[in-house]
């Protein structure tokens, strides 16, 4: 049994049944959020009960939008490791410093918690091929979902996507097309396709679903700070769905009662110099993105021109007295070698853009040295290892003996 009453569009209002497939169709910018009968919640589901749930995002089975758990399409999901980052806090001058490693889940990035809860909703509403235009993490993770859940998946993704994403998508056997046009005119592509063959549209906030899978995000970092929230949450953001869903997940604990009310946390978001909608649009004190232009990103996520969650997004950082910075494409290689060398947590250098923005965030003093700081490392370095520099190493034959570096 669901605890899920009814969707609703944040901006106009408009409440749909949630009993069948639905598209946000709002001109206003609007998100279709999942709405729950917190209230029941609150008297069925102790909070203690949540701690002895699974090792996985299916601990908070109650607050998704599920009939039937037992039909899940789980890879085990979610749960994973926040991990204290006491080397780089020191290094960066920040007292409490967690790194919330999301390469751990099962295709190496944070798209398996929408993948999960919106494959294993879809299936139970009938839907049996989705499609979206992908940069490539979402492809490889709603590939491996698809395929386990028996649905046909449409995967359009750019001519820079990197092999791994590429390799996960094609072998779980997703119809996977490659587009060798402006990255910009996917998203149309895939609009006008979806209409000609009744295909389901999984894109960035086109449905309610893949949020409600990423909210969990939020929902651990409390749990694992012991029920609290932390001061800041610094995001690689794209499309904008990741932080939004986190905020989704930090007022609904706040609205259960599981956390105590207070101000949300500051949003550190974190873009690429060559693709920082959100943080252009920041700066200039808008409240909605203008599309970028000129692509220049290394190959990966963050490529989004025109941002779907733009308005939300820049309400949240305005909302919590956060800030928005850019990264360039060698600092945020530097930046994961700072990772991996100091913690030992190799991010994609998505990721590695967020250290960039604590440290300009500690610097500009929107963030006070004692605050208690998430970054979210979205994904692991194993998926973009062809982004990296090819490493010089010594190399030797079998006479020669071993020496210290
Ligand atoms: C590794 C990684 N991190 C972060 C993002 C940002 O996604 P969003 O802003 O939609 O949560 C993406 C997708 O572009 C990604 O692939």
């Amino acid at each position: 049994m669901s605890y899920l009453t009814h969707l609703q569009c944040t901006t106009c209002g408009t409440r749909l049944p949630a009993d069948r497939p639905q598209i946000n169709s709002c001109a206003d910018g609007g998100i279709l959020e999942a709405r729950y009968d917190l209230d029941q919640i609150r008297r069925d589901v102790p909070r203690g009960s949540i701690e002895t749930g699974p090792s996985s995002l299916w601990r908070y089975g109650a607050l998704l939008p599920i009939d039937d758990l037992s039909n899940r399409v789980s890879l085990s999901e979610g749960w994973t490791p926040m991990l204290p980052a006491s080397a780089l806090a020191a290094t960066v001058g920040c007292s409490s410093l967690f790194i919330k490693d999301e390469g751990r889940n099962p295709s190496g990035t944070f798209k398996d918690r929408g993948a999960a809860v919106a494959v294993t909703r879809m299936r139970e509403l009938g839907v049996t091929t989705v499609a979206h235009n992908s940069s490539g993490n979402a492809a490889a993770s709603w590939g491996m979902y698809a395929a386990r859940a028996g649905l046909r998946c449409v995967n359009l993704v750019p001519d820079d996507v990197l092999p791994s994403s590429l390799q996960q998508s094609v072998l779980a056997g997703a119809q996977t097309i490659m587009l060798t046009d402006e990255w910009r005119f996917g998203g149309a592509l895939i609009a006008d396709a979806v209409k000609s063959h009744g295909w389901f549209n999984i894109g960035t906030l086109k449905e309610p679903y893949r949020l409600e899978g990423k909210k969990t995000m939020g929902y651990e970092i409390c749990e694992q700070l012991g029920w609290k929230l932390p001061d800041a949450v610094v995001y690689p953001t794209g499309g904008g769905l990741g932080a939004i869903a986190i905020y989704k997940g930090f007022r609904e604990l706040m609205a259960l009662g599981w956390i105590e009310e207070g101000p949300l946390p500051k949003l550190i978001v974190s873009q690429y110099e060559g693709c920082a909608p959100i943080v252009r649009a920041f700066q200039q004190g808008k409240d909605k993105a203008e599309t970028w232009e000129t692509l220049d990103v290394l190959p990966g996520g963050l490529k989004s021109t025109t941002p779907p969650g733009d308005r939300a997004v820049l309400e949240i950082l305005r909302n919590t007295g956060g800030s928005a910075y850019t990264a360039t494409n060698d600092e945020a290689i530097d930046a994961a070698t700072q990772f991996v060398r100091m913690e030992g947590v190799f991010p994609c250098p998505e990721s590695a853009t967020t250290l960039v923005a604590l440290k300009k965030a500690l610097a500009d003093g929107t963030l006070d040295g004692d605050a208690t700081v998430i970054l979210l490392s979205t994904g692991s370095g194993l998926k973009s290892v062809d982004v990296f520099p090819t490493p010089e190493v010594a190399k030797t034959d079998a006479n020669t003996p071993l020496a210290p570096r």
